[in-house]
């Protein structure tokens, strides 16, 4: 293969193209990021949150039940935004009576020698003359570090820095009481000194170590889903996530029921995403919801939009006001009198159908009026294509709105055979944001795909501008959502195989795309066990607990052959109705279906290989408000295309579908809801990009996802004559299903090496199955 690279031609920015996005599922804040070691600090955990949590939660009693009793109350709270207190009325008086905590993670980590910052609130009623101390111990109760305090009657601020003795990684803190009667305590927060730039209410460091070293051009947050579900009165105990209360002093922000089953105290607010992006050199994304939450199909009644409106001005105040405004002087006040400089705004997240685009108008009107040169960034939806997908691009370029965020979880394979993708996208239409994607898991094989599909974005960086993996960081024993970018537990961290891919992108990103011509056709792969047609075996389910099928037809369209089914009844759970394997070229599969018990709607499966690889149409899907076609490879499915519609109780839908070929279209009672090529699986024979950085270093990114070894012969056009020095970064010589781990964080990784090339010309062996980045010396 013969690859001409002009260096004089520079074609697209790169701009912020690579960046990460933060939310807090997985525990990755509280219990993660932010540095607090204190679970249920200030006793508000809730079974809002989650059934299994009352205000107690994390927090165990010392001493018998004679001894101490422990109780919350609310009568007399530090701050009313945080009602709950805890009392510890002791009433055996006794050496070691009170509470402890042992974190997020069955266990405070401290390490030798390392300073911890302990605060908490507390008053007594009684023995105002006996001390209250506070104990960081080991598991088996070994005191490592003790301090102690008198207590009055009124509510007071304590504060300790305590050095830990010994190290430990399941230790607690302890909070014991000498003499008689009730003591008060709220926000009981144990920080690490060390914290990531040694600020206070900080972040953890390892964590945010691995953030920073990936030198993410933009920071994505604080999430997703977790940005629009809840309820739209900001008071409510399980609100939506509302910056303005995420600011402030720490004692008035009331924590949360955070979507993911958890409870967010909200420490980790704007003012410290901010400020983490500004340590970290990345650019702030915030996103906010226009007061539309899909998942409990709430929305703000559009006459009383201005709440939302103001949301987003004041934001961009927050960010970017002078400290001579109302909310750029509470960032002042926070210790921030310089702007953010914010210079993106997402409003909304996934969000389909009109009523969330009504409400999405009105704000991004508002904004791009009083602060048109704000990049704000619209939504297309959860999936890759369908018809809310196209809601989503059509209401941008309506709205002339900067960026559309694009989400997709999908098989590598699905990665592979997109690889062109935004080909065909427009650089006068609003850009792409790809503000959420990955392949199934974190072995080798799945990095390796993402970095073949991150060379189709640079190379279409005309259209795509910005990208993040999704998502961030996993607590390991607390997941929502895998695969992820990077794993932690109490003291350990590690980076996935994709972080290393992620990381290698994006600090050898580059500042514009180099012009390239591939002097021979870049071959293509096809893997597919069939390339044109979708055979196998046909499979009616039901999505719901009961659905009864009648009519049910097969026909081969080419030779008019036909089978008829007699009705059946299918209940929920693993059974099914098969109409048998089929291996024709084109052919419809009809029936009519009623939902007679349960939730959903219908499912059908076709194409269905003995692996396991298969077709799906599940019409009344997630929330029974999809229709999506499926493709499933390795166990894992990619959405193909997504239709919003709901299936009734108790309603006959006639159902059909038409296969020709690799085509695949969908009727519901006579109506066309889908049409889809599903193309084979193929990869191309070499995946390469060239950008320039802004030091002149020719950047070349080459990505060989095929079983054998590749080689190439680079014609530097435009390069100096003598010798340049060549940094090279590669990823290979691992299995595909390899994956980091705590106990081998490093096993795929890059290594690094240095060689020089004469001339123009050189020609490089892409290992099999490899991620090459050679940074030239222009
Ligand atoms: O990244 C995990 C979740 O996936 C996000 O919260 C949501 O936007 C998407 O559905």
């Amino acid at each position: 293969m013969r690859i001409k690279v002009k260096t004089g031609e520079r074609q697209s920015s790169l701009g912020d193209l690579y960046g990460i996005f933060f939310e807090d599922l997985n525990h990755a804040a509280d219990g993660g990021l932010y540095g607090e070691l204190v679970c249920n600090r200030s006793f508000e955990f809730d079974e809002i949150d989650n059934p299994s949590y009352h205000h107690l939660t994390g927090w165990e009693r010392i001493g018998s039940e004679y001894a101490v009793k422990l109780c919350v109350e609310t009568g007399n709270p530090v701050s009313g935004r945080n009602p709950h207190y805890l009392s510890m009325d002791i009433q055996q008086p006794g050496s070691f009576v009170g509470v402890k905590n042992s974190g997020f993670h069955g266990g405070i980590c401290l390490e030798e020698g390392g300073k911890y910052l302990f605060s908490c609130y507390a008053k007594r009623e009684q023995d105002l003359d006996r001390p209250l101390r506070i104990s960081l111990c080991s598991e088996e109760g070994k005191v490592l570090a003790e301090g102690s305090a008198m207590l009055t009657r009124e509510w007071k601020k304590y504060a300790f820095t305590f050095q830990a003795e010994e190290k430990t990684n399941r230790g607690f803190l302890a909070l014991t009481g000498e003499g008689r009667g009730k003591i008060y305590l709220d926000f009981v927060s144990l920080f690490p000194a060390d914290t990531f730039r040694g600020r206070e209410n900080g972040m953890r460091r390892d964590l945010a170590e691995l953030l920073e070293e990936l030198h993410p051009k933009f920071m994505r947050f604080p999430g997703g889903c977790l940005t629009h579900d809840g309820a739209l009165d900001p008071e409510a105990r399980d609100a939506q996530y509302r910056w303005k209360n995420t600011v402030g002093p720490l004692e008035e922000r009331p924590a949360r029921r955070n979507n993911w089953c958890y409870n967010q105290t909200l420490g980790l607010g704007f003012y410290e995403y901010f400020l983490f992006c500004e340590d970290i050199g990345t650019k702030p994304l915030p996103v906010l919801s226009p007061g539309y939450d899909p998942h409990h199909h709430r929305e703000a009644p559009l006459g009383e939009m201005q709440y939302f409106i103001d949301e987003a001005l004041d934001l961009i105040e927050f960010a970017n006001g002078g400290a001579d405004t109302e909310w750029g002087g509470l960032r002042a006040a926070m210790g921030h009198p310089e702007p953010f400089g914010m210079e993106y705004l997402g409003i909304g997240n996934e969000e389909v159908g009109e009523a969330f685009f009504d409400r999405f108008r009105a704000v991004c009107r508002a904004v791009q009026e009083r602060y048109p040169e704000m990049k704000i960034v619209g939504t297309a939806g959860p999936y890759a294509g369908g018809s809310e997908y196209e809601r989503g691009w059509r209401h941008a370029r309506e709205d002339g709105i900067a960026l559309v965020d694009e989400h997709y979880y999908m098989t590598p394979e699905w990665f592979l055979t997109n690889h062109h993708r935004y080909d065909s996208f427009r650089s006068e239409d609003p850009h792409v944001f790809l503000g959420e994607y990955a392949s199934k898991g974190n072995t080798w094989w799945n990095a390796l795909c993402e970095a073949s599909y991150m060379i189709g974005l640079e190379r279409n960086a005309h259209a795509v501008d910005l990208a993040c993996y999704a998502p961030l960081l996993c607590a390991s024993d607390y997941v929502n959502w895998k695969p992820d970018l990077i794993w932690f537990d109490g003291s350990r961290s590690f980076g996935t195989a994709n972080y290393y891919v992620q990381k290698l992108f994006m600090r050898n990103q580059g500042k514009d795309t180099l012009a390239m011509e591939f002097e021979e056709q870049v071959g293509t792969r096809v893997w597919a066990d069939e390339k044109d047609s979708i055979t196998g075996e046909i499979l009616l389910h039901t999505d719901c607990e009961e659905t009864e099928y009648r009519e049910i037809r097969l026909k081969n369209c080419k030779t008019g052959e036909e089978k008829q089914f007699a009705p059946v009844i299918l209940q929920g759970g693993k059974e099914c109705f098969s109409l048998g394997t089929v291996d024709w070229a084109e052919y419809t599969i009809t029936a009519k279906a009623k939902r007679r018990k349960g939730e959903r709607g219908f499912l059908v499966t076709f194409g269905e290989k003995e692996n396991g690889n298969r077709f799906t149409w599940i019409v009344g899907g997630w929330q029974n408000q999809d229709v999506m076609l499926e493709e499933w490879i390795g166990g894992h499915g990619s959405c193909l295309d997504q239709y919003l519609m709901s299936v009734e109780p108790e309603r006959e839908y006639e159902l059909r579908l038409h296969i020709a070929g690799r085509r695949i279209r969908a009727w519901i009672d006579g109506r066309l809801v889908q049409d889809v090529t599903a193309d084979p699986l193929c990869a191309e024979e070499l995946y390469c990009s060239a950008a320039m950085d802004g030091a002149g270093n020719i950047i070349l990114k080459v990505v060989n996802v095929l079983p054998e070894e590749q080689e190439a012969a680079f014609l530097l056009e435009g390069i100096g004559k003598g010798a340049h020095p060549v940094e090279i970064y590669e990823m290979s010589h691992f299995e595909r299903e390899w994956e980091n781990s705590f106990e081998e964080p490093l096993r795929v990784s890059p290594v690094e090496k240095r060689q020089e090339i004469q001339g123009d010309s050189f020609s490089y062996c892409f290992p099999k199955e490899s991620l090459t980045i050679l940074k030239i010396q222009g």
